[in-house]
């Protein structure tokens, strides 16, 4: 029944959402705001990155550092900033760095903003957290935009992603997945590579459920 309504009303969001996010749009969480471009992952429909954002707001981050990979619009990141924590926000998506700079300005705070194919460009090998909202539908990206959503025919992003978590020593890595997606494979693909996800919270808003999973070690 849910995938049937579902199916009906999906012309329908995709005009709306099209139409909507053909202009850049602001997005504001606990008094800070960004600018996000069209070519960017909007948080405003999806709730993968409210869900994200309500999580961290009882934790204490201070001095903490935290990751934010695959930034977008950077609302995350900002929103960890604004809770003393020191602040890597990383993307493949210039445009969206870009907005996510002036972000820093016009909300006067601090984030070190760097472009990176996942860990690829960063110096650190180890944060408190890292946070990860990722792509997950599997389909090859055509254009940067795209990026947000898919994350390769056979599932590249994953696969590249734990191979790079291999050599890193990084504290509390946590990871928003949704039931929309096909989870048994991701959690393969970790294990395959020595990795385990363990459900830290599980949301259901609107018929949607999310869950974010703590990426630990199978040792
Ligand atoms: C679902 S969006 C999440 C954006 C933001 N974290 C949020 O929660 O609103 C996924 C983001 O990952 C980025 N991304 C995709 N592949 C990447 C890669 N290989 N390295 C770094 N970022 C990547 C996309 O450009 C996009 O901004």
């Amino acid at each position: 029944m849910r995938k049937l309504i579902k199916r009906l009303l999906d012309p329908f969001l995709k005009l709306g959402a099209k139409k909507a996010f053909s202009k850049p749009r602001p997005f504001k969480y606990d008094g800070i705001e960004v600018m996000v471009m069209p070519e960017v992952f909007p948080p405003h429909y999806t709730l993968s990155t409210k869900i994200l954002l309500q999580y961290l707001k009882p934790l204490k981050l201070e001095n903490k550092t935290v990751l934010e990979l695959g930034c977008g619009s950077g609302i995350i990141s900002l929103f960890a900033a604004s809770k003393k924590a020191i602040v890597t926000a990383s993307d493949i998506n210039n445009i969206a760095l870009t907005a996510l700079k002036q972000a820093t300005v016009k909300n006067n705070l601090d984030v070190e903003i760097i472009k990176s194919d996942l860990f690829q460009n960063l110096t650190s090998q180890g944060f408190d957290y890292v946070i990860i909202n990722p792509p997950y539908y599997p389909k090859n990206p055509t254009n940067i935009k795209e990026n947000a959503w898919f994350c390769g025919e056979d599932f590249e992003y994953f696969r590249n992603l734990f191979i790079q978590l291999q050599n890193r020593s990084d504290d509390c890595i946590l990871m928003i997945l949704s039931q929309d997606c096909n989870i048994s494979k991701i959690t393969d693909i970790a294990s395959k590579q020595g990795f385990k996800l363990e459900i830290e919270l599980e949301r259901t808003m609107f018929t949607e459920r999310n869950y974010i999973y703590k990426v630990s070690s199978k040792n």
